[in-house]
């Protein structure tokens, strides 16, 4: 299903954009080494209590995961690409983090994430991974205008991965937002223009560029969800909710 929001539903999207990147930005200024995973999870659930939203992780139980995932945010770990299942580890300088964060707030969800490296030093090759899902993502957005279709967005943002040299996955991608967190449609990281449905006003889009290096295959951790590289090295993703609009796109998940 495909939902469409009204102008005055895209503002209260907003709302939630606007706790999401929020609880994101002060998990990152929080987390460093040292920091347990499990302690970043306590941390985003105080803040989703304390604002009066609602998780949209805790319960869920996709095909794709041993569900129910129990947690509330995604912590995935150097090799670990999606879906990182918090579990007792404590983080070093240089780790590579991705929080993978969605809420539902008044009635809106919205879902976004970061890649950063953990404590002062970070090493350029893991700069670079992380820029160029930040680039992919930006490519992405600026895609998403009315008009445009889905196909123009995978474009764009598979341009962006395949010239830096990465091999991109689509068993995982972007996708449709609202009421709960995964509708249709499905945005391939990869595609051809012109193609695919076409984007409307009201439309809310999770995009969410995320590379490997070297491999194009995932493992999944005995955990059931984690998903990690097949060849162990690092990764990075990049997600943020957009509406589509009369005049473009909205990034909903950007702090304003
Ligand atoms: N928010 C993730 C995404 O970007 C999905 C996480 S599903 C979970 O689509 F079950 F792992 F929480
Ligand atoms: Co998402």
């Amino acid at each position: 299903m495909i939902e469409l929001l009204t102008p005055r539903e895209v503002d209260e999207a907003r709302v939630s954009g606007q706790f999401v990147a929020k609880t994101l930005a002060a998990l990152r200024e929080r987390v460093g080494p040292g920091t347990n995973l499990l302690e970043i999870n306590d941390w985003a659930a105080s803040m989703i209590q304390a604002a009066g939203a609602r998780s949209c992780y805790v319960d869920y139980a996709p095909s794709f995961g041993r569900g129910p995932f129990g947690k509330v945010i995604c912590t995935s770990v150097n090799d670990a690409v999606l879906h990182g299942l918090p579990h007792d580890y404590v983080l070093i300088d240089g780790d590579l983090l991705t929080l993978d964060f969605a809420a539902s707030v008044n009635g809106w969800v919205t879902d976004s994430a970061i890649s950063f490296v953990v404590g002062n030093s970070s090493a350029p090759e893991d700069r670079h991974m992380i820029e160029t899902t930040e680039k992919a993502l930006l490519a992405g957005i600026g895609a998403a205008q009315p008009g445009a279709r889905i196909g123009d967005i995978s474009h764009a943002i598979g341009s962006v991965l395949e010239a830096a040299q990465f091999q991109v996955n689509t068993q995982f991608g972007g996708h449709g937002v609202g009421s709960t967190m995964h509708q249709d449609p499905h945005i391939p990281n990869t595609g051809k223009p012109g193609r695919g449905y076409v984007l409307r006003p009201g439309l809310l889009l999770a995009i969410e560029p995320w590379v490997m290096d070297g491999t194009s295959k995932l493992v999944t951790d005995p955990d059931g969800w984690t998903l990690r590289s097949s060849n162990g090295r690092r990764t990075a993703h990049s997600e943020h909710t957009i509406a589509v609009t009369g005049s473009g796109p909205l990034v909903l998940t950007q702090l304003a």
